[in-house]
């Protein structure tokens, strides 16, 4: 199945981050005749070849299928990114890059996600903040088309803690970057932390790595209901630069690396520390303090 996929796809991917716009999604439908659930699972090892897993050594795919503005459909591109010597909490998982890509792409909702192994517990949850969780297909590499609420039943969603399932409608947050910095990174770090889903800390973050050839990435915090599986800013601006890898590219530190929250009730801080000083240890992270306006 994997063959019949145009090689353009792949190949353009380090160039995009892994993200597959609607123009480029509706080509890759009419050259491969695939439909886009298999398109999706077509695309696991292309997705796969990103992950950087050097503690467990276990590789995940994962490929989402956007509805953008206006109904078309995109597709995100997401691999697990784990920090040797860093807290295990700091792990991104293949489910989180992709849900975190396309909603900074400005997805609407996800319709499904194809995955190469069946989502853990943690990634199960996450999902849960998504609106229309219920009805998200899960399709399995190794065969399987499930609803979450089959994978999730019971489960303990927002509307626990007062919320909707929000994290692709959440507007963006008002904040003031406190020292008003001009510098373009932190100018980035600041335009992240306003598209946080931060509703149960009311605490934004967001973040933005440089890299050594001047590239840039950005990543914002993505809270869960449940606390313990939400994405940290930090975390999701690496793994946005780790899908902008070519496969077999090794991943090297970035060269500046920005975090600006409005911290509260939770802050990323000591964790973004902790990430850094174990992938990047000569690397000082900057961080500037935002506050709700
Ligand atoms: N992993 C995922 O990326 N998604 C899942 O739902 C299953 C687990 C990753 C996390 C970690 O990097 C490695 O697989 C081992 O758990
Ligand atoms: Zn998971």
């Amino acid at each position: 199945m994997g063959s019949a996929l145009p090689a353009w796809i792949a190949e353009g991917l380090a160039e995009s981050g892994g993200w597959l716009d609607a123009a480029k999604f509706a080509r890759a439908l009419a050259e491969s005749r695939l439909e886009a659930g298999a398109l999706a699972l077509a695309l696991l090892p292309v997705a796969a070849a990103r992950a950087h897993a050097p503690v467990s050594g276990f590789e995940v795919g994962a490929v989402a299928l956007a509805t953008m503005k206006g109904g078309s459909e995109a597709l995100a591109l997401g691999a697990n990114l784990e920090f040797v010597g860093a807290p295990l909490e700091g792990t991104v998982h293949a489910e989180q890059a992709a849900v975190h890509l396309a909603r900074s792409h400005g997805a609407q909702r996800l319709r499904a996600l194809a995955l190469s192994t069946a989502p853990c517990g943690h990634c199960r949850q996450f999902l849960q903040e998504t609106e229309g969780a219920e009805d998200l297909q899960v399709l399995l590499e190794a065969g399987g088309d499930h609803r979450l609420v089959e994978l999730l039943p019971h489960s303990f969603g927002p509307e626990a803690l007062g919320k909707q399932p929000a994290l692709f409608g959440g507007g963006s947050a008002a904040l003031r970057l406190r020292d008003d910095s001009s510098d373009a990174l932190v100018r980035d770090a600041f335009e992240a932390a306003c598209l946080a889903h931060a509703p149960y800390s009311r605490s934004p973050a967001g973040a933005a790595v440089l890299r050594a050839d001047g590239r840039s990435f950005t990543g914002c915090s993505l809270e869960s209901v449940a606390f313990n599986p939400s994405l940290g800013a930090l975390a999701a601006a690496l793994s946005r630069m780790a899908m902008a890898r070519t496969p077999g590219e090794a991943f090297a530190p970035p060269v500046r690396a920005v975090l600006v929250e409005a911290a509260g009730l939770a802050s990323q801080r000591v964790l973004s520390e902790a990430l850094l000083g174990a992938f990047a240890p000569r690397l000082a992270l900057e961080v500037h303090a935002a506050e709700l306006a």
